[in-house]
């Protein structure tokens, strides 16, 4: 079994949670529990892989081989039940950039994109810094549950200027691994009024027991067509730092669009470590992940149970993938900047607060359980200490 209860020391490493959390914060002192990334050890045989490469010496320029293309068509079929073909496959060096370059790809100035918040900020950012405009079907809160609506989905994509539409799955920072029938509804509106759908699947790998993550372009191949997928090892394995992610795109039209994009952008060759990374995850990772999902399954039952037991004035909306817990703080009563306030400067933690994510996500915040579980256990103590000094 890996040690995920190892705290490794990430300090020194330019690590954006660990050394720049005092900078972005502007405080000192904070337990940094944000950015989606994870405190643990990659799986050895990556690490391993990466030695071999550095001892090498020579960092010249590279690219993926059929070896890497195979390596991930492999474990869409193994572990997603996806049959793809090799060509559809094109390297960008993250999801965030890949969204951003099928929204500068397959929309233009003025268009109209659609979002469902509360959902990852980069969305919303990448949309407006490209000049289009967000359209948001909010995600509504149903007792413990976050669904789409549908109705309200189907009245703006009648509008003309509705292109895109970026769909999470799993939703960062809800939680929902979207069920079969929600994305059958969901894909068929989108293709009826011919709106491409960008698919961030980045989380994919990580569901919880109980749940079964669809990729949407497995449900026709008329769907297939009108979607491209974004997915990456970075948060499966802990390597976002690698920056390389798939985008598949069967659609052949659309496939040579976004590469002639690519090409404007002088985006050819990616880092050698990425390429290496991949391979070596996608072949050798995958008894680390199985352990990996019971690590944090514990996590998550331990905060769970934390909470209940001793801060009964949050609520936790159980997630059913990521490792990005949506807590619900609206019964203290605070508005969103207090709450923020609240957290850094009296429970001296740094988590994502939830106004980040749209307007739904006011009086919540994220918390990242993908660490030691003495990290977390402090988290929730600073925590339980604060609320307590508030009565
Ligand atoms: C839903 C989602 N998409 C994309 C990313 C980031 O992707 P990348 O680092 O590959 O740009 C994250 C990271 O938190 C995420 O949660």
């Amino acid at each position: 079994m890996n040690s995920f209860n190892e705290e490794v020391n990430r300090y020194g490493t330019h690590s954006v949670k660990w050394d720049h959390s005092e900078d972005i914060y502007e405080k000192a002192g904070l337990l940094p529990m944000w950015v989606a990334d994870m405190d643990f050890r990659a799986p050895e045989e990556v690490i391993s892989v990466l030695k071999e490469r550095v001892e090498h010496g020579v960092f010249g320029y590279s690219m993926p081989t059929d070896k890497t293309k195979n390596v991930i068509k492999e474990w869409l079929e193994r572990r997603h039940n996806w049959a793809i073909n090799t060509d559809w496959i094109v390297f960008t060096p993250g999801v965030v950039p890949a969204i951003a370059a099928a929204i500068n790809t397959y929309t233009k100035n003025g268009d109209k994109v659609l979002i469902q918040s509360p959902v990852y900020y980069p969305f919303r950012d990448m949309i407006e810094k490209n000049n289009r405009v967000v359209v948001d079907n909010p995600l509504v809160l149903e007792s413990d549950t976050y669904k789409m609506n549908f109705q309200d989905l189907e009245n703006k994509l009648r509008d003309p200027a509705v292109k895109m539409f970026l769909l999470c799955n799993p939703h960062n920072p809800v939680g929902r691994v979207w069920k079969e029938e929600e994305l059958k509804v969901l894909a068929n509106l989108c293709v009826e009024h011919n709106v491409l759908i960008i698919s961030d699947d980045i989380h994919f790998d990580l569901i919880f027991k109980g749940y079964r993550h669809t990729l949407i372009s497995t449900l026709s191949s008329d769907i297939a067509s009108n979607t491209i997928t974004c997915i990456a090892p970075s948060k499966t394995f802990n390597l976002a730092g690698m920056q390389l992610s798939t985008i598949i795109i069967p659609d052949e039209k659309k496939r040579v669009d976004y590469q002639e994009y690519m090409g404007k952008m002088g985006l050819f060759a990616p880092n050698p470590f990425g390429i290496l990374a991949v391979e070596a995850a996608y072949t050798h990772g995958e008894q680390w992940l199985e352990e990996l999902l019971i690590y944090l399954e514990e996590n998550l039952n331990y905060l769970t149970s934390f909470i209940k037991e001793r801060l009964p004035e949050i609520r936790v909306i159980k997630p059913e993938g990521t490792y990005l817990i949506w807590l619900d703080f609206r019964s203290l009563q605070m508005d969103h900047l207090e709450l923020e306030t609240f957290i850094q400067n009296n429970a001296k933690l740094a988590l994502d607060e939830g106004y980040i994510f749209g307007d739904g996500g006011k009086g919540f915040e994220r918390i990242n359980i993908a660490c030691p579980r003495s990290t977390l256990q402090e988290g929730l103590e600073r925590l339980e200490k604060a609320i307590h000094e508030l009565k």
